[in-house]
C-alpha cells in the first residue's frame, strides 16, 4: 500500500545550520506542518502499523510532540499524555532531568496520566541522542504504562538515539533518517 519513498516527507523538512547553537544542523519541521499534504502524509505513516492495535493512549513530548501526537491519538480513538518541560503541569506528577543533544532540562509527567498496563505509544518529531524520549520512557513506565513503541518522524542515527531505546526495549519506528 504504501511505497515507502518519502522523499516528499524529507523535502518538507528545512534545515537551519548553526541553531540553537554554533555546530547544530537544525531540523525544522514547521515547513512539514505548514504542507497539507506532507502533514498528512506524516501522520498516515505515523498511525499506519497501529491501526486495528488497541492503543490506549498516545504520549508526547513538549512541544513538538504535542503537535504530531495530538494528531496521532485522534487517528487511533486514543489519549494523548503530555509530558511537559518542568514546572507546566498543576496536578501529582513524576520529573527527570535530561540532556539533549544541545542542553539539559526537566520534564514532568502527571503520576495518574495512565492506568497501569495501559498501552501507550510515544511520539515526538525527531530523535537525536534519545535523551528525551529515553527520559519519557522511564516516566511512562514509572507510572505503569506498557509502552509498546517510540515513532518519531526524523531519525538522526549517527547520534544513536534510536538504538538507546531499542536497548529499553521499546520498538522503535521513524520515517526519513538524516545522516
Ligand atoms: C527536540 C525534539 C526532541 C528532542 C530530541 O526537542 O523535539 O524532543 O529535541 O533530542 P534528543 O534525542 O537529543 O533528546 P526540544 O527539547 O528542542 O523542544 P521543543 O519541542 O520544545 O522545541
Ligand atoms: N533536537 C535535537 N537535535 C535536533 C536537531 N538537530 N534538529 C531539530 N531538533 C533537534
Amino acid at each position: 500500500q504504501w511505497d515507502h519513498d518519502r522523499g516528499d516527507l524529507k523535502s518538507a523538512i528545512r534545515t537551519i545550520p548553526d541553531y540553537p547553537k554554533p555546530g547544530i544542523l537544525f531540523r525544522d519541521i514547521t515547513t512539514l506542518l505548514g504542507d497539507a499534504r506532507a502533514f498528512r502524509r506524516a501522520i498516515d505513516e505515523l498511525v499506519q502499523p497501529w491501526c486495528g492495535a488497541k492503543i490506549d493512549k498516545v504520549a508526547g513530548m513538549e512541544a513538538r510532540g504535542f503537535i504530531l501526537g495530538g494528531a496521532v491519538a485522534h487517528q487511533l480513538s486514543a489519549g494523548f499524555v503530555p509530558i511537559r518541560k518542568k514546572g507546566k503541569l498543576p496536578h501529582t506528577k513524576v520529573s527527570i532531568a535530561y540532556s539533549l543533544e544541545y542542553g539539559l532540562d526537566e520534564m514532568e509527567i502527571h503520576q495518574d496520566a495512565v492506568i497501569a498496563g495501559e498501552k501507550v505509544i510515544l511520539v515526538d518529531d525527531l530523535v537525536a541522542t534519545g535523551g528525551t524520549a529515553v527520559g519519557a520512557v522511564s516516566l511512562l513506565k514509572k507510572i505503569g504504562a506498557d509502552v509498546v513503541a517510540a515513532c518519531f518522524v526524523i531519525d538522526l542515527p549517527d547520534l544513536g538515539g534510536a538504538d538507546k531505546i531499542r536497548e529499553l526495549g521499546v520498538p522503535v519506528r521513524t520515517l526519513v533518517s538524516f545522516p
